[in-house]
């Protein structure tokens, strides 16, 4: 027996990590998004080596007879090349579904098949609550260091509708193991919460040239809306659900058409009561040297016009959270800010006066809750523990309530 182990042992090595997520036939990296109306609508993507797949959807029972009533949905598929190898990117558009009703699908290509997937459709009433979670980068030890806040998020909050990912999702955009751990790190998270991402910096990488380019990774992993910026589908977008309009900018480029593309959406009739922003690059920065002074410039005038109620933003591995804050003097109420991290890697923090709650060295994320008259907003550390929360009243204007915990605010590693 002694001998057995130490055979073993002399022959351990590390497994290289194009290996550990390299693609098989069976469907990995599976992810639900919106493309379309999220009451009536899903789009299913997954990764396999099969030419082509399918997915069959059903309504969910309380006994097992969905298999026999699903409908088939043929996939689009593309080559998927990466540094791993080849691999083939399958999507689904899945259409005619009834709202606020729980559905079960599967991915496969006939032969090999993910499990069954639950998931609920979006309520088509602007007056049903709705609740998220919003999470800043996760970007560094994806699978090591941030799946517990992904999965305690998942375990506060289970009924979410979706969640929002404010960018840098990995380290490097076109690095595909980096991908894979991410979507290990949520595992079937991912299969039965809707995700809307924004795009970081870091899917983004440079070239040779030191030209930087969106990963190829991005639309092969995701099916987002097509209905922003031309040339930046996927990436600028926005979603209406449930009484908010959930409004992606892809802050990498482009900014200014994408600021004209917004102050012409918030003026055209139709509006949802509550309208929430996310991208990626803060324009007020809780961490060292990371003004953004441009941005800022250009895009918060756009935001005061048309009262935006909260801004979710990320790249400062910081949290940083303000009062209701306008670029202009004398002007009454504001929009929230935010700034965000789930992942590992963290700033040092510079606490500001436009700071209701700050941190420093903490992994968070936020569960958001959303009805007519109101937003809750909870920023909770990796452990589960509330840090920050806030109510936002609607009204002309909105009115803040703090909700902040007692608790010392975390301004710098503690001394080891
Ligand atoms: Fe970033």
């Amino acid at each position: 027996m002694a001998a057995a182990i130490l055979v073993i042992a002399q022959k351990t090595a590390k497994v290289p990590d194009n290996e550990i997520h390299k693609a098989t036939a069976v469907p990995d990296r599976i992810i639900l998004n919106w493309a379309g109306d999220p009451a009536t609508t899903i789009a299913v993507n997954w990764r396999s080596t099969s030419a082509g797949g399918f997915a069959e959807i059903a309504l969910a029972e309380d006994g097992p007879g969905h298999p026999k009533k699903a409908r088939k949905v043929d996939a689009v598929s593309e080559d998927f090349v990466t540094d791993a190898g080849p691999a083939r990117a399958h999507f689904v558009h899945i259409d005619g579904l009834r709202a606020d009703t729980p559905y079960v699908y599967r991915v496969g290509d006939g032969m090999n098949w993910s499990e069954w997937n639950q998931f609920r459709t979006a309520s088509d009433s602007a007056s049903a609550p709705v609740e998220f979670v919003y999470v800043g980068d996760a970007q560094n030890d994806i699978y090591s260091m941030w799946s517990r806040v992904i999965r305690q998020a998942y375990g506060d909050a289970p009924k979410a509708r979706f969640i929002i990912h404010a960018g840098d999702l990995v380290n490097r955009g076109i690095v595909d193991y980096e991908w894979g751990e991410w979507f290990a790190a949520a595992g079937w998270i991912n299969r039965s919460i809707v995700s809307l991402p924004t795009p970081g910096n870091h899917e983004y990488p440079a070239d040779a040239q030191k030209v930087r380019h969106f990963t190829g990774h991005w639309r092969k992993q995701f099916a987002l809306p097509s209905n922003g910026v031309k040339g930046l589908e996927e990436s600028n977008y926005y979603v209406d659900v449930q009484g908010v309009r959930l409004i992606s900018l892809n802050s990498n480029e482009r900014q200014k058409e994408q600021g004209e593309w917004l102050d012409a959406l918030l003026s055209a009739p139709n509006r949802p009561r509550w309208t929430i922003l996310t991208f990626h690059h803060p324009i007020y920065s809780p961490a060292i040297k990371r003004d953004n002074k441009v941005l800022r410039e250009m895009w918060q005038p756009i935001l005061d016009k048309h009262r935006v109620d909260m801004v979710l933003t990320g790249h400062d591995h910081t949290y940083g959270r303000s009062n209701l804050m306008t670029g202009k003097t004398g002007m009454k109420g504001g929009t929230m800010y935010v700034v965000s991290v789930s992942g590992p890697k963290q700033y040092e923090l510079e606490r500001e006066n436009w700071m209701a709650r700050a941190a420093a060295d903490t992994q968070l994320y936020q569960v958001i809750r959303v009805d007519p008259a109101k937003i809750r907003f909870e920023a909770r550390t990796a452990r589960g523990g509330l840090y920050d929360a806030f109510e936002l009243r609607k009204g002309k204007p909105n009115r803040l309530v703090n909700l902040i915990p007692k608790t010392p605010e975390r301004l710098a590693a503690p001394a080891k």
